[in-house]
């Protein structure tokens, strides 16, 4: 799908503009080849149809601030989630949110969360100087609950539970999750971040947000960077009880802009191309384990628009020998050295890689 400024517009115009100046070009060179981005979760199928209309309806609009878009993202969510606008948090990516729990919450008491999952908000809190307690993933690489309960104390400030969990995938029951939430929420707020929510195969987990509806000590964090696309505009948000929502407004440090409330607005109702980009994710992340597991290369059962896979090798020389074949993947996470996140792509960018994977893993 052509973005709404198409790379080659762009470069064509930078082009033109390099011969009216007189530059002259470098004879020879070769343009360099398209590296697939498969390491950072994004969906490249974003943004929508109506996200895009409304990107550019919405440049007209850049000049002023953004209250009004706001105000109606805030309302349409509110709609959304079932809750009354103060019940909602908006920020920069649901990253701002995270930022702005630490805040907060940890200088008060430790930080209790899985690991690995992804580290926004622990390496943030540890900026802050606040200490963490990391519990290891249980055998099947899922949040180890009971482990996490206990190390729960009146001394912890803030419990994160990553939903699917990034980096591995794995989501935990949902019936055991709400009864783990119910118990900590008792001692500390619980964050649940639902990141890869929509992306789950049906009855692999649910959502806690009724806990978050029902006043409890819970706060569910949901992003437009994920299913709908819109990874770069920068929108996120939380639901929570209006308590605990007006101390996280008090950390805000930004102001949503504009194009990335107008796109969220309008891609929260293009139901037809959220559905068609999760089938198109959810088929090629099914092939993709589906090709490791038969070239004998171990996977998580992945909810996430990513495979976690070990690959036999550490996961710094597997993602060198991605990059000989143009495909950069994701980072290590210890402690699973020979494990490597990689995204799904588009068809072709899947498809890449799974022509790439034989030759590297024989390598
Ligand atoms: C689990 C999880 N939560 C939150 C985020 C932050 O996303 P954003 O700040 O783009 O909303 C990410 C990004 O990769 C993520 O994987």
């Amino acid at each position: 799908m052509p973005i709404a400024i198409s790379r080659r517009a762009l470069l064509g115009t930078a082009a033109a503009a390099w011969a009216a100046a007189g530059t002259p070009r470098v004879q020879g060179a070769t343009p360099k080849k398209r590296v697939a981005r498969l390491s950072a979760n994004e969906n490249p199928y974003g943004p929508g149809p109506k996200a895009r209309a409304a990107i550019q309806a919405a440049v007209a609009e850049s000049c002023r601030y953004s209250i009004g878009s706001y105000t109606q993202l805030l309302d349409a969510l509110a709609r959304h989630e079932n809750v009354a606008r103060e019940n909602i948090v908006l920020g920069a990516g649901s990253g701002e949110l995270l930022h702005m729990l630490a805040l907060e919450y940890v200088g008060r008491g430790e930080l209790v969360t899985a690991w690995p999952t992804f580290n926004q908000i622990t390496a943030y809190a540890e900026k802050l100087g606040a200490s963490v307690k990391r519990v290891p993933l249980d055998a099947a690489m899922r949040h180890d609950l009971p482990a996490m309960a206990q190390a729960t104390t009146g001394n912890t400030g803030l419990v994160y539970v990553c939903n699917p969990n990034n980096p591995t995938g794995t989501a935990v029951d949902g019936s055991r999750l709400h009864d783990f939430c119910r118990a900590v929420a008792q001692q500390a707020l619980v964050v649940v971040d639902e990141a890869y929510l929509e992306l789950v195969e049906p009855g692999a987990t649910a959502s806690m947000v009724d806990l978050a509806r029902a006043g409890e000590n819970v706060i569910v964090l949901r992003t437009f960077s994920k299913i709908h696309g819109l990874a770069g505009l920068r929108i996120g948000y939380g639901i929570g009880e209006a308590n605990n929502m007006a101390r996280l407004r008090r950390m805000q440090m930004t102001f949503p802009n504009t194009i990335g409330l107008e796109a969220a607005l309008a891609s929260l109702n293009d139901a037809e191309f959220l559905a068609q980009t999760k089938r198109a994710l959810s088929i090629d992340r099914r092939r993709m384990v589906e090709v490791c597991r038969a070239l004998g290369l171990d996977c998580t059962d992945s909810q996430g628009n990513f495979i976690f896979v070990n690959t036999g090798m550490p996961a710094s020389q597997f993602r060198e020998r991605m990059l000989a074949h143009s495909i950069e993947v994701g980072r290590n996470f210890e402690p699973y050295s020979n494990w490597c996140r990689v995204s799904v792509g588009t068809r072709a960018e899947t498809d890449q890689f799974l022509a790439a994977l034989p030759r590297v893993a024989a390598a």
